[in-house]
């Protein structure tokens, strides 16, 4: 089944061409503008999003909920463990009956190739809410957010600080490639983002991946940071605690960037440990306005895929 945008699901950034990151990224803007007009988009009219999820959720769960009721349809929320995923359903079988009755799925897993298998067996698409390895509608939307905030993406470089093999980092790198923005990963050693994100990255932006936070910083448009300890990862609380101390981005690092950099977080903060409250909620931190745009941007994703 083929979309608006050319190919049934988004399971990573790395599925997109840059033409199809920019006509998500137009259709948004307009969706968003036109939102605040008072126009509706009922684009989806009488659709079912399923959404699974396998970890907790606050914006992606309510963004996409909100969404397909904005944009005409419907969503229902599958919890894991509510489903008979729970019970050892497989993932395929369990995809193949529900893509039956859904026009689309959005999952949140800890396993990647989870993601893979839902695409594969579902009639309908299916989108990435997040897995262990990537979240690519976050990555979309930050971007975008750098976008509307910085006025163009020419020239910019991101810089993130903190837990380099994470899933926000991994989609940010893909993000970078697709539209020609540098990127600099600030993180202590072993927890560098794995290598296939930022091989492929160096190939079309400037990559730079240094221990080093404050060589990170310099000459940031935008400084990004995520929890240190991500979903599933609780065990290893200590350790981490301990190996991100010197990687908290905080006024005196922020101080180290380029001058108008704007600090950006997917949330949920765990404040006075990644980033300090002081920066989270200065003038320069636009954290709030892009969690925003995951409305925005997701409704775009959803219309282009799940639009007839
Ligand atoms: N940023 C993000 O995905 O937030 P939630 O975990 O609250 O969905
Ligand atoms: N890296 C974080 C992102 C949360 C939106 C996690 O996986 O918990």
């Amino acid at each position: 089944m083929s979309s608006k945008l050319g190919i049934k699901d988004l399971t990573s950034i790395e599925d997109l061409t840059t033409e199809q990151v920019w006509k998500i990224f137009r259709l948004a803007e307009n969706i968003k503008l036109e939102t605040f007009a008072g126009k509706r988009h009922h684009f989806l009219e009488g659709q079912t999003l399923g959404m699974l999820f396998q970890k907790p959720s606050t914006r992606t769960r309510i963004s996409f909920e909100v969404g397909m009721t904005q944009l005409g349809g419907h969503a229902i929320y599958l919890g894991w463990n509510d489903v008979q995923l729970g019970r050892g359903e497989t993932v395929p079988d369990f995809a193949r009956v529900v893509s039956r009755y859904l026009d689309g799925i959005m999952a949140r897993v800890f396993a990647h190739e989870h993601i893979i298998q839902l695409a594969e067996a579902s009639r309908v698409p299916v989108i990435n809410g997040l897995s262990d390895l990537l979240h690519p509608c976050q990555g979309l939307t930050d971007l975008f957010t750098m976008w509307e905030k910085l006025g163009s993406l020419d020239g910019k470089k991101l810089v993130f600080v903190g837990d380099g093999d994470n899933n926000v980092t991994h989609s940010l790198l893909n993000a970078c490639t697709k539209l020609g923005v540098d990127i600099a990963v600030g993180c202590p050693k072993g927890f560098e983002p794995r290598n296939e994100f930022v091989s492929r990255a160096s190939e079309a932006v400037n990559v730079t991946i240094t221990n080093d936070p404050d060589e990170a910083v310099a000459g940031a448009d935008a400084i990004y940071t995520d929890v240190w300890v991500s979903m599933g990862k609780d065990e290893e609380r200590a350790k981490r605690l301990k190996a991100f101390a010197p990687y908290q981005v905080n006024a005196a690092l922020v101080a180290k960037a380029k001058k108008g950099a704007i600090v950006m977080h997917c949330l949920p903060a765990h404040r006075e440990e990644e980033l300090t409250s002081e920066v989270m909620d200065s003038p320069i931190s636009v954290v709030v306005d892009q969690a925003e745009n995951r409305l925005h941007v997701q409704k775009a994703v959803m219309a282009l895929l799940m639009g007839r």
